[in-house]
């Protein structure tokens, strides 16, 4: 089988030059300019490669290579192609292109697939516009309802079900959920955004489990006035409740003296935000995130109990809301078997490995046998301009990627 690694590169700097970021970086928001420019493009792609393509209600995409028996349930395989603000090119995108490629290169060696093999295009795996990551797998696998149109809303208060609309997706999201057993299988490839392949000197990683994300809104209420005119003993400024609550939500991540547990506030808007005003209100988002979910529980409730002290001692308000809080995924023995042969095959040495990020996968996992390759990224870097991975190393994915895809679609499996 011959991966076209020279067409999967320049598709990987098309996609990259749809771009709403200033470059270096890359930025495509769910549903702006980027993001749409990308899906037209990636469509036309899919539609040349004799792919049937259908879009659902929250502009999940789905291009089929229809198999020789249509009536089974299909292999799936794909990602993501939003990008964070100031990010890079290959996180989500290698698994979408990636996976056309390793259609392409399926139809191109004279494979018959039996299931159907079908690429998919999740909506807003990243949680930047709405707040909440993988929207469109978690819609698929039914964890989350048609309720979302109204509640979720980007920072300007447009809810998704405008902004979905004027992006030209129709329909009620109740619709979105996808039937009982329409996947046999599904695997993703992604880079590894981590350092241990490079590090190991590995090719392939083989996932075995997914980390448990969870996300809280932390909303502090405290004074504004002016800056010269309040005096320091009568403030109650919500950006100094802040700092607390941000040192607070470290220590609480590195307390359980377990690698795998991760705390993060990037996300931070102060009220009213001017120089000489004292910040009278304060929003931030808090990212927890650990290997095992109840450890992940007991920081969420550590975090809870820190904030109302800071409320406490400074005497101002401080309101928590679970944003997400989502069981870990374990992946199918049989679809990691699967890739380790096709690993074996292409002469390429793995190790099998815990997902730390989470990725659509951790969705799909409850509505199909699921399973995920990596490959390395330089210096285990992503969520960054500098993001890289190099042509052999997508190719060595997308081979074992493909590898998987064909035994998977064959009728045994
Ligand atoms: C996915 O982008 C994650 O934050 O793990
Ligand atoms: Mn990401
Ligand atoms: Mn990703």
């Amino acid at each position: 089988m011959h991966i076209d690694r020279d067409r999967l590169i320049s598709d990987l700097e098309t996609l990259a030059s749809f771009s709403d970021g200033t470059p270096p970086g890359i930025s495509r928001l769910v549903f702006a300019g980027g993001d749409q420019q990308a899906r037209v493009w990636l469509k036309s792609q899919c539609r040349d490669a004799g792919l049937t393509v259908r879009e659902d209600a929250v502009g999940n995409m789905f291009a089929r290579w229809v198999g020789a028996q249509p009536q089974l349930p299909a292999i799936g395989t794909g990602s993501h192609i939003d990008a964070i603000p100031h990010s890079g090119k290959y996180d989500g995108t290698v698994g979408v292109l990636g996976g056309l490629e390793a259609i392409r290169a399926l139809q191109q060696s004279g494979f018959t697939p039996q299931r159907s093999i079908e690429l998919l295009l999740f909506t807003s795996e990243e949680p930047t516009r709405f707040g909440l990551g993988c929207l469109g797998s978690r819609m698929l696998s039914g964890g989350l309802k048609g309720d979302a149109d109204a509640r979720l809303k980007d920072s300007g208060g447009s809810t998704l079900a405008e902004l979905r609309a004027a992006a030209g997706f129709q329909g009620s999201l109740d619709q979105v959920r996808l039937q009982d057993g329409y996947y046999a299988a599904f695997v993703e490839l992604h880079i590894e955004q981590g350092p241990l392949l490079e590090k190991e000197g590995l090719p392939v990683g083989i996932v075995t489990s997914i980390a448990a994300p969870a996300a809280l809104r932390i909303a502090i209420e405290g004074e504004g006035g002016h800056a010269g005119g309040v005096l320091m003993p009568d403030r109650k400024d919500a950006f100094c409740a802040a700092a607390e609550i941000v040192l607070a939500v470290e220590e609480c991540a590195r307390a359980t003296g377990a690698i795998d547990t991760c705390g993060t506030i990037g996300k931070c808007h102060i009220f009213p935000g001017a120089v000489n005003s004292i910040p009278s209100r304060v929003e931030m988002d808090a990212d927890i995130r650990d290997t095992d979910e109840q450890r992940r529980n007991r920081v969420l409730g550590e975090i809870e109990q820190a904030c109302a002290r800071v409320a406490a001692k400074r005497n101002l308000q401080v309101k928590v809301s679970p944003i997400n809080a989502d069981a870990p995924a374990t992946c199918s023995p049989r679809i990691i078997e699967a890739m380790v042969e096709a690993a074996a095959e292409n002469g390429l040495a793995y190790k099998k490995m815990v997902s730390r990020a989470y990725h659509d996968s951790l969705f799909m996992a409850r509505i199909a046998p699921t399973g995920m390759v990596f490959i390395p990224c330089r210096g285990g870097v992503s969520h960054r301009p500098d993001e890289y991975s190099a042509p052999q190393e997508i190719e060595n994915g997308v081979k074992v990627l493909a590898a998987t895809l064909a035994k998977l679609s064959s009728l045994e499996s």
